[in-house]
């Protein structure tokens, strides 16, 4: 069976143009004029776009003594509604545990799914093991590491693992990502905080300053560039964080930056809210920032200094949030924005004039398909592609509220947002996943994208290393042998 999607405007990360896209096997057959098929998709009027791929989520998550919400059913559905055809989730190693026998674990969690996937491995702790299974991972079509610098004393990891954990990467062809913030100061600002009876909400963002992500986004850049590997900060949300991963790109250093639409369009006016709740819902890590830092990431986006626009999608309910009354350092650290992302950024990005609509496509997939080595089978509108597409209403409009999200959650920190953009259609494979205000696709119907290592910019960075490694210099007017 042929779809013919027929009648829409293409937007891709580097063109615009009218042309019909035709559909056989679940990948695009051919882009032209006049095309038709079995079947027909009217997209006119429309913008036929890449599937968002959202390279951030943490779908039924074991955090903080509890799951998140969202497992990969409704994390997937969600995302489908929202026009993200694609989410990479993070498999996250117990203490001592093996991170093939977590993979597996992962995959089982995923079956669920209703659009493709994929995982970064998290480094959780360091040894021989995990040491010896790193390239075991590869092998399973994993080419990205996480390390948190954050969460002392459950996720953290140290400086001298990092480097290990890095060196490693740059040997098997990997990328190291990491959650940028120092774990021990925010530990001790916790500590303090709480000893003054500073308990609510809003303690949370006065325990993880901006400085804090600086430094922590500083010293990973640096182990990275001394392990000789590309490095990926997720989650970037101030100055001092992307004014790091500028000057290191300005350098010439293989760095990656990732806002998040939270911290692009949220502030930290949030946690003064009077209502426990609502202050509650929208703690996560790093913390919202004032209009300032939100210009800057709108900055780095424009300039190319910031590649990609994620979610870190971990809901969790008001009910799980309220683990921490009483103590900040017990709410449940994440929230949702997979439905909303793409319509989100549409409207504060493209429809403000911050964000052209080519910049908006890479930002929200060809860009991250290229860093994960998935382009072009994702990320792309080209022939033999995966036809995973997003036919873009830009004049239909919404109040963006809880109220029949497809999240599992009671709430949404967009709620009142009134967008203008949304999806009325969304391809996975081929197939409609989604059309106006259905998930059409059914759980399980996801598959596992396979990443293979050595991306190209892995390859040319370890060249230029190689070039230019330390060389002895053979000495003559000295005795021979010394
Ligand atoms: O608060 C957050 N971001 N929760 C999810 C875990 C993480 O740090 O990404
Ligand atoms: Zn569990
Ligand atoms: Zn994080
Ligand atoms: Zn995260």
């Amino acid at each position: 069976m042929t779809i013919a999607i027929k009648g829409g405007t293409i937007v891709t990360a580097d063109l615009t143009y009218k042309a019909d896209i035709l559909i056989d096997g679940g990948r695009i057959a051919e882009i032209g004029p006049n095309l038709s098929g079995d079947e027909t998709i009217d997209a006119t009027g429309a913008f036929v776009m890449p599937g968002g791929i959202d390279p951030h989520t943490h779908l039924e998550m074991p955090f903080m003594g509890t799951h998140s919400a969202d497992d990969f059913d409704t994390g997937t559905a969600a995302a489908l509604a929202g026009g993200t055809t694609m989410v990479v989730d993070f498999c996250l190693p117990a203490p001592n545990q093996g991170l093939v026998e977590a993979l597996q674990e992962w995959h089982q969690k995923a079956g669920k799914a209703r659009c493709d996937y994929s995982f970064h491995m998290a480094i959780t702790w360091w040894g021989e093991r995990v040491f010896a299974e790193m390239p075991k991972v590869v092998a399973e079509g994993i080419n990205t590491f996480k390390h948190f610098m954050a969460y002392k004393g459950a996720l953290m990891v140290n400086d001298d693992e990092m480097f290990a954990s890095f060196s490693r990467c740059a040997e098997i062809g990997a990328m190291p990502l990491v959650h940028a913030e120092n774990g021990d100061v925010v530990a001790f600002l916790q500590a303090k905080l709480m000893g003054e009876g500073n308990n609510g909400p809003e303690a949370h963002g006065y325990s993880r300053p901006p400085e804090v992500e600086g430094e922590a986004t500083n010293r990973a850049i640096m182990i990275a560039d001394q392990a000789g590997v590309p490095l990926y900060v997720v989650h970037v949300s101030c100055e001092q964080s992307h004014e790091a991963i500028r000057r290191a790109r300005a350098k010439g250093m293989r760095v990656f930056g990732e806002p998040l639409i939270q911290h692009l369009t949220l502030d930290e006016g949030e946690y003064l809210n009077p209502d426990w709740d609502y202050a509650a819902r929208r703690v996560m890590s790093p913390p919202f920032r004032n209009r300032l830092h939100q210009d800057s990431l709108w900055a780095g986006l424009q300039s190319g200094s910031l590649q990609v626009v994620a979610t870190d999608h971990c809901a969790f309910t008001t009910e799980q949030k309220r683990t921490g009354i009483g103590d900040f350092t017990k709410i449940p650290n994440g929230t949702g924005g997979l439905e909303d992302r793409l319509a989100v950024l549409w409207t504060k990005g493209v429809r403000t004039g911050r964000l052209t609509m080519n910049e908006f496509v890479a930002a929200t997939s060809t860009n991250i398909a290229k860093i994960l080595n998935v382009y072009p089978r994702k990320g792309a509108i080209l022939p033999g592609a995966d036809a995973d597409l997003v036919v873009w209403d830009p004049a239909a409009t919404k109040t963006i509220s809880a109220r029949g999200q497809k999240s599992a959650i009671d709430y949404n920190v967009f709620e009142g947002f009134e967008v203008t953009g949304l999806p009325a259609v969304t391809l996975s494979r081929g197939v409609v996943a989604y059309r106006d205000g259905e998930v059409i696709a059914g759980t399980g119907e996801g598959r596992f994208v396979e990443r293979p290592a050595n991306p190209p910019v892995a390859r040319a960075l370890s060249e230029w290393k190689e070039l230019t490694a330390p060389r002895r210099v053979e000495r003559t007017g000295i005795p021979a042998g010394v």
